[in-house]
C-alpha cells in the first residue's frame, strides 16, 4: 500500500498545536456528519500538552458530548502517578471540559494484571465499535508521538509486538521503559481514518527523516505509516530540520 504523507512544518511548538487542534476540529466536524459521535485515540507524552491545553478553549463549543476519546497507549502506574497517560490529559484537558464519563476510554492499571488489563480494554473497544471476528475498528482520529529510538505509542523498536495481528490491545513488557504499558495494536493504529504525528525538537530529527524517507524503514512509527493510507506530520522546525522534502512550510 502506498501510504500518502503530508508535512506541515511550524517554526514554534504553538504553531503546531494550533495547527493540529484546527485539524482536530474539521476530522471531528466530518466524522459527525455521517455519524452521531466522532472517536479519538490520545497519546500521552510531552508534545501533545500543548494541543491539550489549547483543545480546552473549546470546552463550549465543541461537541465534547459526541466525542469518544481513548488511549493510543497507557503506562501501567495508577491514574494518580506522574507517568499516567490519563493523569496527564486529566490535568491539561478533561479537568476542564465537560465530557460524559462514558465517553472515556481508559485502561485499567489497578487491581487487575497486565494482560487482563490489556483484554479489558480490547473488549470495551470491541463493543464500542462492535467489531467481531478479526474486523479491526476504525478510528476516526489518531494522535501519535514519536519517541527518540523511533517507537510510537507503546510499540517499540524490535519488540514482538510488532508482529501481533490478531489483538487489538497488548500488553508491553520491557527492560528499556521504567513501566510496563498497554498499547493499540499496530494494525489498529494504521486502520485509523486519520493519523496525526506531532513531533517537536530536534532530538527527534534523525528519526522523522528515516521514518518519512526510508521505505526500508522499520521502526514502529514507519510501520503505522507504512501499513496506513497516509499519515499527517505535524512537526516543529527541529524536528524536520533533516528532511529532504518540506511540502509545506507554515
Ligand atoms: C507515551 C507515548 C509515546 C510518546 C512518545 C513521544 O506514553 O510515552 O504515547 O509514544 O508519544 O514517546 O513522547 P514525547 O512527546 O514526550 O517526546
Amino acid at each position: 500500500m502506498t501510504s500518502e504523507r503530508n508535512v506541515f512544518v511550524f517554526s514554534n511548538n504553538e504553531g503546531a498545536a494550533d495547527f493540529a487542534v484546527n485539524k482536530w476540529m474539521e476530522i471531528a466536524a466530518a466524522s459527525l456528519t455521517h455519524k452521531d459521535y466522532f472517536t479519538v485515540a490520545l497519546s500521552g507524552g510531552k508534545t501533545p500538552v500543548d494541543l491539550y491545553k489549547r483543545l480546552c478553549v473549546y470546552k463550549d463549543t465543541f461537541s465534547w458530548e459526541k466525542t469518544h476519546i481513548f488511549l493510543a497507549d497507557e503506562r501501567f502506574v495508577p491514574a494518580y502517578d506522574k507517568d499516567s497517560n490519563l493523569g496527564l490529559i486529566k490535568e491539561h484537558l478533561l479537568n476542564h471540559i465537560e465530557i460524559p464519563d462514558e465517553n472515556l476510554h481508559t485502561i485499567s492499571t489497578e487491581d487487575i494484571t497486565l494482560e487482563q488489563s490489556a483484554k479489558k480494554y480490547e473488549e470495551d473497544i470491541r463493543r464500542f465499535f462492535r467489531s467481531e471476528g478479526d474486523s479491526i475498528p476504525q478510528f476516526d482520529l489518531i494522535m501519535l508521538g514519536i519517541g527518540e529510538d523511533g517507537h510510537t505509542a507503546s510499540l517499540f523498536p524490535g519488540a514482538s509486538s510488532l508482529t501481533v495481528t490478531e489483538r487489538l490491545a497488548i500488553a508491553v513488557t520491557t527492560d528499556r521503559i521504567p513501566h510496563n504499558r498497554i498499547s493499540l495494536s499496530l494494525p489498529v493504529l494504521a486502520n485509523a481514518k486519520r493519523i496525526m504525528f506531532l513531533v517537536t525538537g530536534a532530538n527527534k530529527a534523525k528519526r522523522v527523516k528515516e521514518i518519512m524517507e526510508d521505505e526500508e524503514c522499520t521502526l514502529p512509527a514507519a510501520l503505522v505509516l507504512q501499513q496506513s493510507r497516509g499519515a499527517w506530520f505535524v512537526l516543529g522546525e527541529s524536528a524536520a530540520s533533516l528532511l529532504c522534502q518540506k511540502s509545506t512550510r507554515q
